[in-house]
């Protein structure tokens, strides 16, 4: 992945530009402003988030006005308009969790990893956000971790903390990996 700071300009591999093109191809002429949704889950994949600046070389590569691509890029909450961590952990934030807890947990992991709703901590590794209803009422609290969309559920704050330290070790892990 590549990583892009803000107001960074960016720009489009070879790679990305042959899958753009590919994406393209699959709507009929004149209609590719329909390939905008499948093109930012590539850029966002590419470079972990949508800068101001990805966007409007969307808009510039798909022939629209920019604000047309920030219009669906901040309509649908899959997509990040800030950096975020390698682990970003989407608590559910909807009544019935709420009613179990949910505001404790997102307490506590603004204690734990000692960074605020949004914001990435000083070795990349995590952010935290709350979350709509994630569909699972009947087991809260409950976190989501992208990109796989892995569930925790019946949180508690002990379990949180063995969650972070589960996911630190994975990193390590994946360090080590990569440098042997
Ligand atoms: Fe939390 Fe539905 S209210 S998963």
């Amino acid at each position: 992945m590549l990583s892009v700071k803000h107001n960074e300009s960016v720009t489009f591999t070879e790679d990305m530009l042959g899958k753009f093109a590919e994406i393209v191809r699959r709507y009929p002429e004149g209609r590719q402003k329909s390939a905008l949704l499948p093109l930012l889950h590539e850029v966002q994949a590419e470079f972990g988030w949508l800068s101001v600046s990805a966007m409007d070389k969307v808009a510039e590569y798909l022939h629209l006005d920019p604000i047309e691509v920030y219009e669906v890029a901040t309509f649908y909450t899959m997509f990040f308009l800030q950096p975020k961590g390698r682990f970003n952990l989407e608590v559910c934030r909807t009544g019935p969790c709420c009613l179990v807890g949910a505001e404790r947990i997102m307490t506590h992991l603004e204690e734990k990893l000692g960074v605020k709703e949004g914001e990435v901590t000083a070795d990349g590794l995590f952010s935290w956000r709350g979350v709509e209803c994630l569909a699972a009422c009947g087991y809260g609290p409950v976190l989501q971790i992208g990109p796989e969309y892995t569930f925790y559920e019946n949180l508690t704050a002990e379990g949180v903390d063995e969650l972070i330290n589960e996911l630190r070790k994975k990193a390590e892990g994946a360090k080590l990996d990569a440098d042997s």
